[in-house]
């Protein structure tokens, strides 16, 4: 989604903004854009990449103290110069910057024209602009009135934004507005950041103030101001612990490989951290009738792990895409919801812990960013400790999710009175056993590389299915490449008919243990008698089969453990094919509109 940013304090503005779109760059990136006071309003956008564009319009040439910036990815309007963030008025001196969606931005825009404005984007966000202009025009230049003017037109519109707003007549007052899609505040010394996220500042503070909806932040004087619905707001700062290094590559190729890597140690983390809340969290599951599990893309497969886990203890959980929760869900005061986000912002998912809410059920998130809305609107908040994570692609925020889904299995199965020591002692080796899987990175690679396929067929049986969908999104969003994860029992219902020398399966292979093992060889043994070449992420040397060989665990444990295997595949073919590994062509890391 797009990400935005604006800064107010004594350094170069054009800097700060350029550093944060940087940052912020993996939320979205087909334009982006600076709009900095220096006397004048300058504003310097194009299509392409931060790097790009600022070498070429010349970012850093701008001097100012108060700027706001933008990257990309398009809802209203095609990719463009015109549409790229920031937008201006007719007088070209207020410019602002959004994310989320204006959606009676048609009808202001039909009456701003009628009353004489003149439009040079397709863009929902230019009418703010306009409409500032046009609530300024009758009144006295001062401040107040300008802030006024702001609030006025604020009223009018209606949807999802994150705004920031800078007026080359006020160079002294910058105003961020917040109504459902994320606005953080950075506070330094003497100086202020407005944020999609923390990242965008966290080059400069650790100190922040998550807005939330409703609010206004009007920052002049070295101070601010939050009000909400008229009335003045205290909201307390948090101070985050991640380091800016974090947001480095730290010598490795891309961040993504980095990630991966890092989950040997993320996963230590996610074992200890927030066991009060897991503890309160089961409380609750024991309670209640019905139980979802919500989430969009990873986070929904890493639900699917919940369902999974949680029938072993007799419990039924219901993993839902949390775009279709309003659609199925059966929600009253005897059920929880759990919403899982690494980014805590994920529209749909806030859509549905919303929803949940208002019918009186408990609700519970499992999110990896401090701060964020999924850590405020529910009951239990339970963060998951995998740091800054900067690929578009989740790999460490996935494994930590499931760790804490892990950690819920195991208190609850303590909670009913169940021996759970066996799935309690394997915590502490897991990091053990990814490790073992990172160091066949040299292998796997190879295989990677001798992919020649266009189409890629991710099966398994059991709770690896979860790895099945996991393994096809992370091969398809990063390689271009066609993948569809699925049942292996349901193969023979369709998609066996595709099988050919062209069309490659990587089967997903659940240890001996699994009373699934043996079906998964038969489903193999299909796909082979068809021609079909077939990769096995498997413990065991599969005969005629390429065998990217993981540690035997337990079947409950194996989401975890297989979960790198996988993510390298798609890592190493994506590299050799030469795509953008870290920021897929699309795809956007928090998708913040509907
Ligand atoms: C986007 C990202 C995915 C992520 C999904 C849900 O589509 O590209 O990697 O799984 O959003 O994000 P969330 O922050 O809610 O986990």
């Amino acid at each position: 989604m797009c990400g935005i940013i604006g800064y107010i304090g004594n350094k170069k503005a054009s800097e700060i903004l350029y550093k944060g779109l940087k940052r912020l760059e993996y939320r979205g990136y087909d334009s982006c854009g600076i709009g900095v006071i220096n006397k004048k309003l300058i504003i310097k956008k194009d299509v392409g990449k931060v790097e790009d564009v600022a070498k070429k319009e010349k970012f850093l040439e701008v001097e100012g103290n108060i700027g706001c910036g933008h990257v990309r990815w398009a809802t209203h309007g095609k990719v463009s110069k015109e549409n790229a963030h920031p937008h201006s008025d007719c007088s070209e001196k207020i410019a602002v910057v959004h994310n989320g969606i204006i959606s009676n931005y048609k009808e202001l825009k039909e009456e701003l024209i009628r009353k004489g404005h003149i439009f040079k984007s397709e863009t929902d966000t230019e009418v703010v602009a306009h409409l500032i202009e046009e609530e300024l025009k009758n009144l006295d230049r001062n401040g107040e009135n300008y802030i006024t003017a702001v609030k006025n037109a604020l009223k009018k519109i209606s949807g999802t934004y994150a705004l920031v707003i800078i007026n080359e007549d006020y160079p002294n007052i910058l105003i961020g507005a917040r109504n459902e899609s994320p606005l953080i505040l950075g506070i330094g010394e003497n100086e202020y950041f407005l944020g999609s996220d923390i990242s965008a500042f966290l080059d400069f503070t650790n100190k922040a103030v998550p807005l939330e909806d409703g609010d206004v932040v009007v920052i002049k004087n070295n101070s601010y101001v939050i009000e909400n619905n008229n009335k003045i707001i205290k909201r307390k700062p948090i101070t985050i612990s991640w380091s800016p290094e974090e947001a480095e590559k730290s010598g490795y190729e891309h961040f993504m490989l980095k990630e991966i890597i890092e989950q040997k140690d993320t996963l230590k983390i996610s074992a200890k951290i927030s066991s009060e809340e897991i503890n309160e969290l089961v409380k609750i599951i024991d309670k209640v009738d019905k139980i979802y599990f919500v989430g969009a893309g990873t986070s929904l497969h890493a639900s699917i792990y919940a369902e999974y886990l949680f029938a072993k203890l007799g419990k039924l959980v219901v993993a839902v895409d949390s775009s279709e929760f309003l659609n199925k869900g059966v929600v009253d005061d005897n059920t929880l919801v759990v919403g899982i986000t690494q980014s805590g912002e994920t529209y749909d998912t806030l859509k549905a812990l919303k929803y949940a809410k208002e019918k009186g059920a408990k609700t519970a998130s499992i999110v990896n960013v401090l701060g964020s809305t999924a850590t405020r609107i529910v009951d239990i908040p339970i963060l998951m400790g995998a740091g800054l994570e900067v690929a578009v692609c989740a790999t460490k925020t996935f494994t930590s999710q499931l760790m804490i889904i892990y950690r819920l299995f195991i208190k609850y199965g303590e909670l009913l009175g169940r021996d759970m020591e066996i799935y309690k002692k394997e915590i502490e080796n897991i990091p053990k056993y990814i490790e073992d899987v990172l160091n066949k990175r040299e292998d796997i690679k190879v295989i990677a590389e001798s992919l020649k396929a266009n189409n890629y067929i991710f099966i398994s049986k059991g709770i690896n299915i979860l790895s099945a969908l996991e393994g096809a999104l992370k091969f398809k969003e990063i390689t271009y490449l066609h993948a569809e994860g699925m049942s292996a029992g349901m193969l023979k219902h369709g998609t066996i008919s595709l099988i050919d020398e062209n069309f490659d399966t990587i089967a997903i292979v659940p240890p001996k243990s699994s009373n699934v093992y043996n079906s998964i060889l038969s489903n193999i043994e299909e796909v082979k008698a068809r021609n079909g070449r077939v990769i096995a992420i498997s413990p065991y040397n599969l005969e005629n089969t390429d065998n990217i060989i993981v540690p035997e665990v337990l079947e409950e444990i194996s989401p975890i453990v297989y979960a790198p295997a996988y993510q390298l595949l798609a890592y190493y073919k994506a590299v050799q094919l030469g795509r953008d590994v870290d920021k897929p062509r699309g795809l956007a890391k928090s998708v913040t509109v509907e």
